[in-house]
């Protein structure tokens, strides 16, 4: 994630902040900033990892599709805050999880955390998923992408939703935990475009696809915006809504920045408050 084009105010950013956090909104969309406990720092490859995070409160309730903003210290040239999807949740264990890729000094920063080390997020912001009109939905995401996914195929699940999913990388290390969804899943497409994993070739190519009808009544993506604009285009085909989680550029993650706006055909919205989920209908130029 790069630094906004133009420099921000960070005292008048700072004060904005706080008087969100401390604004009277309601406790479910309150947002709340933590000192986190780092529970475990899991490699999952050269360029994958997922850091589990104790929280020293009780967790507010959090829904997916939700992010943070995670503060990056010993890190000079990392001056924002990074945003990152909720990756999991483990209400019993007080903990939540984020998984991230390593892509600049910041990641690779966070990716030298040890347990017991501690971190700063401001959590959780943005909106979340729609509930879909029918019962058959499909989830996709691409490399990092799938973050979004696996808190809201439990969620799906447990409102009695058939849930599949489709992860695609460019091999087989991309397709990150893929075991995690079987136990809320009913199908679990794999695609590479190497084909080192699952069926070769970029994920809108995967056979599902080639399908005439498709039950679904919902298709949820999340990933590079080439695949999610690609996945709407074909959802859009076969008449199926479809939400995308955007990865915008962010750094106050508050709507103050204005760094994160998107063209939406009712006028520029902020991906980290409106957002990052979007109906792609409602997405100008998709
Ligand atoms: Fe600042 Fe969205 S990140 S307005």
């Amino acid at each position: 994630m790069s630094l906004p084009p133009n420099p921000v105010n960070r005292k008048k950013l700072l004060n904005r902040i706080a008087n969100v956090l401390e604004s009277g909104i309601p406790s479910s969309m309150k947002k709340h900033m933590h000192d986190f406990r780092v529970v475990r720092n899991d490699r999952l490859s050269e360029h994958y990892y997922v850091l589990e995070l104790e929280c020293p409160q009780h967790l507010p309730e959090i829904f997916p599709g939700q992010f943070a903003e995670v503060r990056v210290d010993h890190s000079p040239l990392t001056y924002l805050r990074r945003p990152f999807s909720i990756y999991d949740v483990d209400i019993q264990a007080n903990t939540l999880s984020l998984l991230i890729k390593k892509v600049g000094e910041g990641t690779v920063t966070l990716g030298r955390l040890k347990a017991g080390d501690f971190l700063n997020l401001v959590y959780p912001l943005g909106n979340t998923f729609s509930d879909p009109d029918g019962d058959e939905v499909l989830l996709v995401g691409g490399g990092v992408g799938i973050a979004p996914m696996l808190l809201l195929a439990k969620s799906l699940y447990a409102k009695g939703k058939i849930v599949d999913v489709l992860i695609g990388g460019r091999s087989r290390s991309d397709i990150l935990e893929p075991h995690l969804y079987e136990p809320f899943t009913r199908n679990s497409y794999i695609t590479t475009d190497d084909g080192s994993a699952g069926e070769k070739g970029i994920i809108t190519q995967h056979s599902l696809f080639g399908k005439d009808v498709l039950n679904y009544s919902m298709i949820y993506a999340c990933g590079p915006d080439p695949m999610m604009k690609a996945i709407a285009a074909l959802a859009h085909l076969k008449g199926i809504p479809c939400e995308v989680s955007l990865e915008n550029l962010m750094a106050c993650g508050f709507g103050a920045c204005l760094c994160c706006i998107v063209e939406t055909k009712e006028g520029n919205k902020t991906t980290c408050v409106e957002g990052p989920v979007f109906n792609t209908r409602n997405l100008a130029g998709w």
